[in-house]
């Protein structure tokens, strides 16, 4: 009962920020991204009678059952697992991510959507994107994004019991090969706020909150018809408001919960220049301090270069659509 996948993180243009119910992980409003083609994270796992408990190595480090890290995440996503399979044999898991682990880069999306695929081909539970999704979700909510590739949307969903909170794909990853996202690493450090501790502080005293969530609709509708007519100007100008919105329900969060370091600034405003310039970029940031970039193929290398030469930059990795999570035979142990 051994299996490996791949999953590609994914990069929100509609952010996904708060949930309506915790223990299913179901969210306030519906998000839009794009899977991002090789930010990856390579999972196995086995469950098996020989082993006495469950076992945890993320990036070549054990993370044991008992610790925060582990019961708060794996630890919670495995008794989802058992109780959907019936099956109370212990797993080992292990998993490498080919970028930095919790700093904004959407690891736990990756790493999700791969535990997710593998676990549900180790135990024979439904492999469709559908059933797949949904499992993910359980694990972390923008996982529930990265079992597809492409351009991909997280439905909201009505219904109590999160059966229609699901991800659809919106385009494949071969639709719009020309869009691109240039992510700019401002900090490898983990950031001190996790973006589940950091959206129900949002959630309970942010008074910007209710602004956020009367405007998602709207903004999930117009990305949503923009990637269908490529119009990129649009998908780019309204992911970026999306952002900067979410980013004040941040900031006006309770404590406050600023993500942003002098190097996010420092391209914030680049970007915004260079627009007037002609040069047309847009960016969008996640829960940590890095900045996504997004520009068409034919701009890429300028903006690189420009990028490169910024005081606070401690890595630049180019992406574009990538595909959906893979069953693969290459077996980490
Ligand atoms: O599901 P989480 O805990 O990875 O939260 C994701 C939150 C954001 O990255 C800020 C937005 C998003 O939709 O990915």
């Amino acid at each position: 009962m051994k299996a490996s996948a791949i999953a590609n993180a994914n990069i929100a243009l509609v952010k996904y920020w708060g949930k309506r119910n915790k223990e299913l992980m179901l969210p306030n409003n519906g998000s839009i991204s794009m899977t991002t083609e090789g930010l990856c994270a390579h999972t196995t796992v086995e469950f098996d009678e020989k082993y006495t408990q469950d076992q945890l190595v993320l990036n070549g480090n054990e993370i044991k059952p008992g610790t925060e890290d582990y019961d708060d995440y794996v630890g919670k996503f495995l008794s989802v697992v058992r109780q959907i399979s019936g099956t109370d044999l212990k797993v080992k898991i292990v998993s490498n991510n080919n970028f930095p682990t919790a700093a904004g880069l959407a690891s736990s999306a990756a790493g999700f959507a791969a535990l997710a695929a593998a676990v549900s081909k180790a135990l024979n539970l439904p492999m469709d994107a559908k059933n797949l999704s949904m499992l993910a979700r359980r694990g972390s909510g923008s996982a529930t994004r990265s079992v597809l590739g492409g351009f991909v949307e997280w439905k909201r969903g009505e219904k109590e019991d999160g059966s229609d909170s699901y991800a659809e794909q919106i385009v494949d990853e071969n639709f719009w090969p020309e869009f691109r996202m240039i992510i700019c690493v401002t900090s490898k450090k983990e950031k001190k706020v996790k973006s589940r501790a950091g959206m129900a502080q949002t959630v309970k005293t942010s008074p910007m909150y209710k602004a956020w969530l009367e405007t998602v609709d709207n903004d999930l509708e117009t990305v949503r018809k923009a990637i269908l007519e490529k119009d990129f100007t649009t998908v780019g100008k309204t992911a970026e408001e999306n952002c900067l919105k979410m980013h004040a329900t941040m900031i006006t969060t309770k404590p406050p919960i600023i993500y942003w370091n002098a190097g996010t600034m420092e391209i914030i405003h680049a970007v915004m220049d260079w627009r007037d310039e002609g040069l047309e970029s847009y960016f969008t940031i996640d829960a940590g301090p890095q900045v996504k970039i997004m520009c068409l193929e034919k701009d890429v290398n300028e903006i690189v270069k420009r990028v490169k030469q910024f005081s606070h930059i401690e890595d630049v990795i180019i992406t574009k659509p990538g595909s959906g999570v893979k069953i693969v035979d290459d077996h980490l142990f």
